[in-house]
């Protein structure tokens, strides 16, 4: 019972200050006492909740199926339902704060309900103050718990730049070029160490251009032989060269109107430098073999991972060259440099790697501590092969620290769950372990491959990985 209703309604004449909020807020109230029940009501709604009221368990059962409720303030009376009210609630919007209040004397059932789900508890008589000290907390929390929601949202929707994954404050000035860069026509420079996304970025500038529909084209100057890049770029005419019986356009002139990704351009030799330089700056082409020029409309975009500017000092590239592709440069950062990014990364891959299983993969948060401490050499490339890698040794939904490469959790004797030898010595099994893991990594998971470097049969290997994968679970 309330102290008097009288004092409850005194009290709710004085307009007391509206909780920030708590007009989004639904609250039931579920009392089959019609006075205290109307009582609780006009202190709720003077706080700004929008309310609702029951006087049995039945009518709040069809007022939570018909509308949503975000907290019930319950009386736990058996002529409300009791505990197995306070269930039912629960199993019907298992999201729902319930207060419950209990009569005087009957702590051991507000002990009880706390236990089955409760959010909070009042005991009979209680004042106004009381209940609205109460809805006050109810509203910080159920606010907070918005907050989270609208948060992950957020995170969701906005976690990057079209592809890009990462909101470090590095990233979020990389997307402003890029976007600024995707509206010009000039040479872009994209330096980074190896697989920090440098690809990924020249085709996201590509796209954020107005000739997104033409083509985009990446030529790794680095994988190949020096003739073939000449005529890759620039084409040739036929018997330009021997086996070069058709004559064939160069990249530069089939992209037409779009953008050529030059990679690896630290590898291109010296005097192919001085040829793309003259197409850069006179907008045509010389066919390998052929005296007339071929007009060009191209954007070139380049990238490396080599310090260009050394390769310039020491003579190795052109500084001319050098001068002509750096009108922009994009410098994009280690992993290691934007650690924060690490989760919504993990988050990323595992979810791609989960669409591509059809099953949802989960990391344990020792396992994702490993990767946040680790230096990652080989960045984001580096950190999906070792989660694509995680995920093909292990079946389980949840990827351990035991399932990660030995670089990245530390001592291979912890992998077996038992302490470091004192005496330095490694169970021949467990290096066994460790020499195929590594192959696997090495070799980017291709097992077949992997078997054929070890020296073992493909068999023993798939045995092995099953025992490893046992020892997982
Ligand atoms: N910020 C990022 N968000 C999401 N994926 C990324 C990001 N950066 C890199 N990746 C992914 O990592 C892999 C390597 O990226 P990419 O090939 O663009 O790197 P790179 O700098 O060109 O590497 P390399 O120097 O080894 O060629 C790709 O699969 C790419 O999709
Ligand atoms: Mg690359």
């Amino acid at each position: 019972m309330f102290t008097t209703s009288a004092a409850v309604l005194t009290h709710s004449h004085s307009h007391p200050a509206q909780i920030e909020g708590a007009n989004f807020l639904n609250l039931l109230i579920v009392d089959n006492d019609r006075t205290i029940r109307e009582s609780c009501r006009q202190v709720a709604q003077s706080l700004g909740f929008n309310t609702q009221v029951a006087e049995s368990a039945e009518q709040a059962y069809r007022l939570l199926d018909s509308s949503s409720t975000d907290a019930v303030l319950l009386d736990l009376r058996p002529g409300t339902g009791g505990l197995d009210a306070l269930h039912a609630i629960k199993k019907y919007r298992a999201e729902a704060l319930v207060i419950v209040v209990t009569g005087y004397g009957t702590v051991q059932s507000a002990v009880q309900a706390m236990k089955d789900g409760a959010y909070d508890y009042v005991t009979k008589p209680f004042s106004t103050e009381e209940l609205r000290l109460l809805l006050g907390r109810v509203a910080g929390h159920l606010r907070l718990k918005t907050e989270n929601r609208v948060l992950r949202e957020t995170i969701k929707s906005r976690q990057g730049f079209g592809n890009i994954i990462g909101r470090a404050p590095e990233m979020e000035k990389l997307y402003r070029i890029i976007a600024k860069a995707g509206q010009s026509s000039h040479p872009v420079l994209i330096l980074g160490e190896s697989g920090t996304g440098k690809e990924l970025v020249a085709k996201s500038i590509h796209l954020a251009g107005v000739f997104r529909n033409k083509p985009f084209i990446p030529v790794d100057c680095g994988s190949l032989v020096p003739t073939l890049i000449e005529s890759e770029l620039f084409g040739h005419v036929r018997g330009a060269f021997t086996g070069a019986t058709n004559p064939k356009d160069g990249l530069l002139a089939i992209a037409e109107g779009g953008t050529v990704f030059l990679d690896e351009i630290g590898e291109l030799p010296i005097d192919l430098q001085a040829k793309l330089l003259r197409a850069i700056q006179e907008k045509e082409i010389r066919p390998v073999g052929s005296v007339k020029r071929v007009p060009i409309n191209v954007r070139i975009l380049a990238a490396t991972n080599r310090d260009l500017e050394r390769a310039v000092a020491e003579g190795a590239f052109r500084r001319d060259l050098f001068f002509r592709l750096n009108v922009l440069t994009l410098r994009l950062p280690a992993l290691r440099e934007r650690r924060q990014d690490i989760p919504l990364l993990v988050a990323h891959i595992l979810e791609r790697i989960g669409r591509d299983a059809g099953k949802e993969k989960t990391i344990a948060d020792e396992a994702l501590k490993a990767l946040l401490n680790y230096d990652w050499p080989g960045n984001v490339r580096e950190l999906e092969n070792s989660l694509e890698r995680a995920c093909a040794l292990s079946s389980a939904h949840e990827i351990q620290l035991r399932d990660l490469p030995t670089q990245i959790y530390g001592a291979p004797t912890e992998l077996m769950g038992v302490s470091p030898p004192s005496n330095g010595i490694v169970p021949m099994a467990e290096l066994e372990r460790q020499t195929i893991l590594n192959a696997l990594t090495q070799v980017n998971g291709d097992k077949m491959l992997a078997a054929r470097l070890l020296g073992i049969g493909k068999t023993t290997l798939y045995r092995k990985l099953k025992e490893y994968e046992h020892m997982n679970l």
